[in-house]
């Protein structure tokens, strides 16, 4: 697959690589770091390979559950952001299968706040409340996180878009519809070593 035509736009949503302002100039014009979205969109090509795991949640690909986590945050109005970190909360799967949530939220940390970082970190301990009692874990195991400030936002995150995200019957977006949202989230990292001016 060739992608190197995405190198060539300004338009984010035809594939463009404006980096924000703040990002320092030498990372800003690096081809290598432009081109980290479309390394990002090829490895989630990937998990369209394998099919999810659990009881009952092989119906679909990996790929397709992130998709259709996205579509259905989508379709309920979440902000751009909060349908990225939909998209994206799985693809550790591959590389990272004992701690895939951490994963996620690390490559997602420089453009995403602190709430949405902790529910894509610790969505696996939620989710695990579907199925873990099947896999000889605690199905309560969420429980440690308790009277944290994002722990019902964690539980919505899995009830309303990660839990109903297995189906075969659900239509939902490409990932080529997705593309536009994800270029535009990830063009502007809010913290990083390579930002010179923080965003007020
Ligand atoms: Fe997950
Ligand atoms: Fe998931």
């Amino acid at each position: 697959m060739d992608d190197s035509r995405d190198m060539k736009s300004d338009d984010p949503t035809n594939g463009g690589t404006n980096f924000a302002p703040w990002v320092l100039p030498m990372v800003r014009e690096s081809d290598f770091t432009k081109a980290f979205i479309d390394r990002i969109l090829s490895h989630l090509k990937e998990l369209d390979a394998t099919r999810a795991e659990g009881p009952g949640f092989n119906k679909v690909t990996r790929l397709e559950h992130c998709l259709q986590t996205a579509t259905l945050a989508h379709q309920a109005g979440e902000d751009e952001e909060y349908v990225v970190c939909c998209l994206i909360h799985d693809i550790g799967d591959l590389l990272a299968p004992f701690n895939h949530g951490e994963f996620a939220a690390a490559l997602l940390e420089p453009f995403i706040s602190e709430k949405n970082y902790w529910l894509v970190a610790n969505h696996h301990a939620f989710q695990g409340y579907y199925y873990f009692e099947h896999i000889g874990l605690d199905k309560n195991m969420r429980d440690q996180h308790r009277g944290h400030p994002y722990f019902d936002d964690a539980i919505t995150f899995c009830d309303k878009y990660d839990m109903p995200a297995f189906n075969p019957d659900l239509k939902y977006m490409s990932l080529k519809d997705l593309t536009p949202i994800v270029r535009r989230v990830l063009l502007a990292p809010k913290k990083s070593i390579w930002i010179t001016q923080p965003p007020a």
